[in-house]
């Protein structure tokens, strides 16, 4: 008996050590963690549960059938975040630089269907090469097997992928099928097609940070949701994310205990508008000051910073928040802001989660740069998204809500659940100056003239009231009670029941 206990013992050490000391000193060397040094920090001490150690390739080519790691270049398994069953997958770049065989997606699809069965998040954690280039077409096929599960996925259960190294070729595509992609600054990058093929075919000189580094997807092309300074800073937040995300779509969201009161007012809140309506504030303030303990979790930061989209708690429990930004673009919706939104409402619905508008927007962004990328389309995802969430949704209109962007905020006419306005909302089909010099175009050389229809026009607009009046806005609230008003609003919606009328699914506009 104590032979095989052994020769157990001995397989697991050889496989524990991966690609071998060199490799792994190497990894270390680049300021990366191993595979399993992450796993270690992102998992629960001790809740590790290994599958498939002893898997290898089955490749002859290329004299592969002599070059064999138990575990072939990724290690997978569930274990706990928070006492909350997660099952993981990291990607080790000491075995044949983590590149994926068909053994090798045969264990990543193994642990996607675990947790699709099971109803538990998976994260990926990536740091590879891409196709396993000995197998050929067998590793396009390990590839496709992988996909196939991420969309199947799709809105049943958190998908996370962190991209700790490396990430290229076919490897970028499951990340972006899954719900959040986060970056390690400096030593990951994420691109379809690396500098030298780039260099080939358009003659662009590019490094690998400037093709797909942290700093582009976080700040250009969306790809992206956030970016750590390093490995261990990237998986203790996203053990913090993991907190405020249920387990599935048919899983309520966690409940985390608070301190907090839900009936804490906030008087600082009632002078946060200027009284002049063209001087920006900080909407992140209103954010911090009415969620719990002031813990809000951003995503896309660094991006379409005219509108901020984000998770905190109310009363211990997940609420999605999206607010415009009068500190940048005046808190304009344009394309990018609108598409950055309306991702994040759709993952709010689809997992249950409620979702919190803070609304002061000028409009869309006007001129030929928006129209002809696509502000139309882009910025009706956002109006698509609001108007099919079934979630409960609560406005808050504090300042500005002027034309289509009034009602694309989550409007009452869009199945706003409660909403409420500040004193302070100026709720219109245009800003009174826009509206006088229009309506009024033949004085427009009369300055007193047009004063006075400016003031005339602000006068019966900017006010919350004519909304109200119509029933559009359900109570205009002092801002000082925004958090109780909030908490009380949530918790009478707990149980809301809305169906939209069947069908396969929608056609979003893309
Ligand atoms: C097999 C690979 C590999 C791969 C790296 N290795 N990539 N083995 N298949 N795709 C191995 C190397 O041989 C080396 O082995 C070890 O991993 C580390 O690689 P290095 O090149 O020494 O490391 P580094 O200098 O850090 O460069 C990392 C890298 C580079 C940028 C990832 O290795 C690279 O460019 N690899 C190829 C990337 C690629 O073109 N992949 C195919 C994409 S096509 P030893 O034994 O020396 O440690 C694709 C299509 C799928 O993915 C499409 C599906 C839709």
């Amino acid at each position: 008996m104590s032979d095989v206990l052994s020769e157990l013992q001995q397989r697991r050490a050889v496989a524990r050590a991966g690609g071998g000391a060199k490799r792994i000193e190497a990894q270390h060397d680049r300021g990366k963690l191993t595979a399993r040094e992450r796993l270690e920090l992102l998992l629960d001490d001790g809740s590790f549960e290994e599958f498939d150690m002893f898997v290898e390739h089955r490749c002859t080519d290329f004299g592969m059938e002599k070059q064999k790691f138990p575990g072939d270049g990724v290690i997978t398994g569930w274990g706990t975040v928070n006492g909350r069953t997660v099952y993981v997958f990291a990607k080790d770049f000491t075995v044949f630089g983590g590149s994926l065989s068909e053994a090798h997606a045969r264990k990543i699809t193994k642990i996607q269907d675990m947790a699709l069965t099971n109803r538990a998040p998976v994260i990926g954690l990536f740091d590879a090469g891409g196709a396993r280039i000995q197998e050929g077409v067998a590793a396009l096929g390990g590839y496709g097997e992988v996909f196939l599960r991420n969309v199947l996925a799709s809105g049943v259960i958190p998908q996370i992928s962190v991209i700790m190294g490396p990430c290229a070729g076919g490897d970028v595509y499951s990340p972006a099928m899954t719900d959040f992609i986060f970056m390690v600054r400096d030593t990951s990058y994420m691109f379809v097609t690396g500098p030298d093929v780039v260099k080939t075919v358009t003659n662009e000189t590019v490094t690998a940070e400037q093709l797909g580094g942290a700093s582009i997807h976080t700040t250009k092309s969306s790809v992206a949701d956030g970016a750590y300074d390093n490995d261990l800073e990237a998986l203790l937040q996203m053990r913090r994310l993991l907190d405020f995300l249920p387990a599935s779509n048919t899983d309520e969201v966690p409940e985390i205990p608070t301190f907090d009161d839900p009936d804490r007012t906030d008087i600082s809140l009632d002078t946060l508008v200027p009284a002049n309506p063209n001087q920006p504030y900080d909407m992140r303030e209103l954010i911090l000051k009415v969620v719990d303990e002031g813990d809000f979790f951003e995503i896309q930061e660094a991006y379409a910073k005219n509108i901020i989209v984000g998770f905190g708690r109310m009363e211990g429990r997940t609420v999605g928040f999206v607010a415009n930004q009068p500190m940048v673009l005046a808190g304009v919706l344009d394309t990018d802001a609108s598409r950055k939104a309306a991702r994040f409402v759709r993952f709010c619905d689809c997992f249950s989660i409620p979702i919190v508008t803070f609304v002061d927007v000028p409009g869309f962004l006007p001129g030929t740069a928006q129209e002809y990328g696509g502000l139309i389309k882009h910025g009706a995802k956002l109006l698509f998204a609001y108007a099919e969430a079934t979630v409960p949704k609560v406005t808050v209109i504090t300042r500005k809500a002027y034309g289509g962007a009034y009602d694309v905020m989550s409007s009452k006419h869009i199945r706003g659940d409660v909403n409420y306005a500040w004193p302070s909302a100026e709720i219109a089909v245009m800003g009174p100056k826009g509206a006088a010099e229009i309506l009024y175009r033949s004085e427009l050389n009369d300055p007193e003239k047009i004063a006075a229809r400016i003031k005339e026009y602000e006068q019966r607009f900017a006010n919350p009231f004519v909304a109200a009046e119509r029933g559009y806005i359900d109570e205009v609230i002092m801002p000082h009670s925004t958090r109780r008003r909030l908490t009380r609003a949530l918790n009478m919606l707990r149980h809301k029941e809305q169906e939209n009328p069947w069908k396969k699914h929608d056609n979003i506009p893309l």
